[in-house]
């Protein structure tokens, strides 16, 4: 074999849904020259334009080895019973999504020889009809959920890692659920609040908001037992504002297209973790309300 020659795929790869971080990482297979397929609820093959290349997916045929789930938190349970069918009898599927991963629906679905995992990225990415920007580089943790995932480390993480890469892969997703979940619920209610870009939070007008709805994550991080260094994770969202500045975020998205938003999975979960711990979060609180009333829109 030539000795540069990039990883060349273990297993096959499909994407499910056409949201902007799951073409992108179809488009990167893609442009590494792996096979990659979309699965959709009404399939169709889909063309679009990344880097200003024309990109055709075809439609995902079963057996279906490896998946990548990249869907709304709420819209896993049923995005993972329509491939039940389809899925190879030793499967790989990696979900990834804002909020924490609620995968105890998940694992009872699957047999044993099917792996279950968890990806969690900073990337920014934005749709604009059929075009797909990568607005922001980032990076990702991936977790095996289950032993069947496991035995399948090197070929998983191999591909993340030209999917959405650079991957860290880790044994326990729950600490950096947290991390991403403080970025997540300051930059997606606010952005979406605001109807503005992410580089807009950098702005001296939104530092105190910022700053009050870190505080209360971090109260809630700690009695729930992932303590966040304050400075260190307003250090990290600053990076983050500034890395996907160009980007609008998937909330600011989902409320611009009259999407049902993930508030429940970002702020709405500060609000009944805190409620467990009797942590007042009177910023999250309203965030939470605000989003939903705007959601609720006539
Ligand atoms: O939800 C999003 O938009 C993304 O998670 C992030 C990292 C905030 C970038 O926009």
């Amino acid at each position: 074999m030539a000795q540069n020659s990039p990883p060349q795929p273990a297993l096959s790869w499909t994407v499910v849904g056409q949201g902007a971080i799951g073409l992108l990482a179809a488009s990167r297979f893609k442009l590494a020259g792996w096979p990659v397929q979309l699965w959709l609820r009404q399939p169709a093959p889909v063309d679009i334009c990344f880097n200003q290349q024309p990109l055709h997916f075809a439609c995902a045929t079963a057996p279906i080895t490896a998946v990548l789930i990249p869907v709304k938190s709420y819209a896993v349970p049923a995005a993972v019973q329509a491939l039940l069918p389809a899925l190879a009898a030793d499967a790989q599927l990696v979900l990834s999504h804002n909020g924490m991963a609620a995968t105890e629906h998940i694992l009872p679905l699957l047999s044993p020889a099917q792996g279950l995992w968890f990806l969690t990225t900073t990337h920014g990415a934005l749709k604009q009809g059929a075009t797909v920007h990568h607005t922001g580089q980032g990076q990702s943790v991936l977790a095996p959920l289950n032993p069947a995932a496991k035995n399948q480390l090197l070929a998983v993480q191999q591909a993340m890692d030209i999917a959405l890469g650079p991957v860290t892969l880790t044994d326990n997703i729950l600490p950096f659920l947290w991390h991403k979940l403080a970025i997540n619920a300051v930059i997606n209610p606010l952005t979406a609040l605001n109807n503005c870009s992410n580089g807009e939070l950098a702005k001296e007008q939104y530092q105190p908001q910022i700053s009050q709805i870190l505080t209360e994550v971090c109260q809630v991080a700690a009695a729930a037992g992932y303590p966040l260094q304050y400075a260190q994770i307003l250090e990290k969202v600053q990076q983050v504002i500034q890395s996907t500045a160009a980007n609008f975020s998937s909330m600011q998205q989902d409320i611009a297209h009259r999407r049902r938003t993930e508030i429940d999975a970002i702020n709405g979960y500060i609000v009944t973790q805190a409620a467990l711990y009797n942590i007042d979060v009177p910023y999250n609180i309203e965030l939470t309300q605000q989003v939903l009333q705007l959601q609720h829109r006539a």
